[in-house]
Parts: structure tokens; sequence; C-alpha cells
């Protein structure tokens, strides 16, 4: 499937994450039928699958621990699954489910990472795993309560949570005046990528043929593989950069590196 950059990129600017879900609003059979669509056709690497449920989500967030990852009313989950033989399993689940959460967001729902959080095993008793196969993520599909309330206004810091570092401390490589167009563009919308505690694991490194992600941050990965992280901004990367005219490929790479973004020429 392609990417829908302008649906997507739209997108990239609204989403937030929410968790705390109206009870009175339900899905609608034309937009259970959109989403379990997405999850099957936006699967771009062969280790990395979505698999929507409608099934409340309340079981699989119960006992889990602290307030962080407190959701509430959800309708539906979607879970993301990868293949830990792949030795870029977490990048491309990052990816992949950030395709999906991007077109949630299009329909008008709302959504939240969740990855260190929830109980897999429960998952695990609603979707097939396969062998050799990890739950590495799942959120909460539905419609957020109009306003925050008290408590996850707790959560996300007052919105500080959905605060972004600036581009001149993640990017290195060519200077500024020599990027084409839709390098600042991509860099943006990849700034703007959602992280386990908005952490922000990323750098870019920008050269003459494309744009290198890596990871800017060492220490304690907390439950939740950075890469991941910077899988999700991956795709907010080629979003933009399909969106501003420039197509491309990416080419997985060893750690500290994550992958580059190779321009066709
Ligand atoms: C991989 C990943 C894992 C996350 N895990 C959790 C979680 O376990 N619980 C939670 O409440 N939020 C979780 N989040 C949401 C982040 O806290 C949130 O994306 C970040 O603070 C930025 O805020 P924003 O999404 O509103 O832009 C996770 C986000 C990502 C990308």
């Amino acid at each position: 499937m392609n990417i829908p950059s302008s649906k997507w990129h739209l997108a990239i600017e609204k989403r937030r994450s929410r968790r705390h879900f109206d009870p009175n609003l339900t899905l609608a059979p034309e937009t259970l039928a959109a989403l379990d669509k997405i999850c099957s056709q936006f699967a771009p690497f062969p280790h990395a699958r979505s698999r929507f449920v409608t099934q409340s989500a309340e079981s699989i967030f119960k006992g889990a621990i602290g307030s962080y990852a407190k959701v509430k009313n959800a309708p539906a989950f979607i879970a993301f699954v990868g293949n830990m033989d792949d030795p870029f399993v977490q990048e491309q689940v990052g990816y992949t489910g950030e395709g999906i959460i991007l077109e949630a967001t299009a329909l008008g729902l709302n959504t939240c990472w969740v990855a260190g959080f929830f109980r897999p095993e429960i998952v695990a008793s609603l979707i097939e795993v396969r062998n050799r196969e990890r739950v590495l993520a799942v959120t909460p599909v539905g419609y957020a309560q109009q306003s925050e309330s008290w408590e996850e206004k707790l959560m996300t810091g007052f919105g500080r949570s959905h605060n972004r570092l600036p581009l001149s401390k993640l990017v290195r490589g060519l200077p500024r005046e020599k990027w084409a167009d839709w390098v600042n563009v991509s860099l943006e919308a990849a700034r703007l990528a959602p992280s386990a505690v908005n952490r922000q694991p990323w750098a870019f490194d920008v050269q003459d043929d494309g744009i290198t992600v890596f990871v800017r941050t060492m220490g304690p990965e907390f439950n939740v593989s950075k890469r991941l992280d910077c899988g999700i901004a991956m795709l907010h990367l080629e979003v933009a950069a399909v969106h501003s005219g420039c197509n491309g490929e990416w080419e997985f790479l060893a750690s500290p590196q994550v992958a580059k973004f190779k321009i066709r020429s």
C-alpha cells in the first residue's frame, strides 16, 4: 500500500495521546471496517503486523502498575506484533504501528501507544500470536472524552509531555543552508513523533542522498526499545518526504544507527 501522505501529514499535527475515552460514543460499523482494513493493508514489513480487536481494552490494562497507562473506557484496541527473529523488528513495528495510528487519527479517533504497561498475555489470549512473535505494544482506540480529565492532565504534565526538542539539538551532517526543500519538512515531522515517556531518543544525520536516523541517548530502555520509538519517527519522516514529492527507500543499519532514508534519484 502506498503511504497516503497528505492525509497522514495532517494527522501528524493533529495526533495527541489520549487515555480516557467517552463510554457513550461507540464505533460505527464503517469505522470498525476501516480500522480492520488498514490493519491488514498497511503491512510494509513481513515481520511486523497489527491486529484490530473489537473488545473493550479494559482487561489488557487492568493491573498495570502506576497511573501512567491508566486507560479508561476504550471500546477497542489494536495490537502491534513482531517476529523477534528479525533484527530490525522494533523499528518495523514502530513504523507500521504509527501508520495505523495516523489513519485512526485521520478517521477522527483517539489513540495512545502503550508499550510498557499492559498485559501481553491477555492480548495473546485474544489474538493469534505465532511462534517467535511478541506483542510489543498496543493502542486503545475510540473517541476521547471531550476535555481532558484532571487525572489525564496530571498524567501528561499539563501538556508538557507533548513538548519536543528543537531540531538544533537533534540534527548533524550537512549545514542547514545546503538542505533540499524536503529535508526541513521531513525533520520537523519526525521531531513530532510520540515516544515512550516522551524521551525522544532519536537524532538525524543529513547527507546529500538522504537522512540517517540514529539513537541519540544511551542509558536504560525501561522495557521499551528506543528503536521502536525511532521506527515511529521514521514513518513521520517518510510521510513528510513523500508529501513534499520526495520518494525513497529505507536501509536498516546496525546500532546505534537505525536506518537511512535514501532518496530515489
Ligand atoms: C513506544 C511508546 C510507548 C508508550 N507507552 C506508554 C505507556 O505505557 N503508557 C502511557 O500512558 N503512555 C505511553 N506512551 C505515550 C507517551 O507518553 C506519549 O506519546 C508522549 O508523552 C508524547 O505525547 P503525545 O503522544 O501526546 O505527543 C507511549 C508512547 C510510545 C511511542
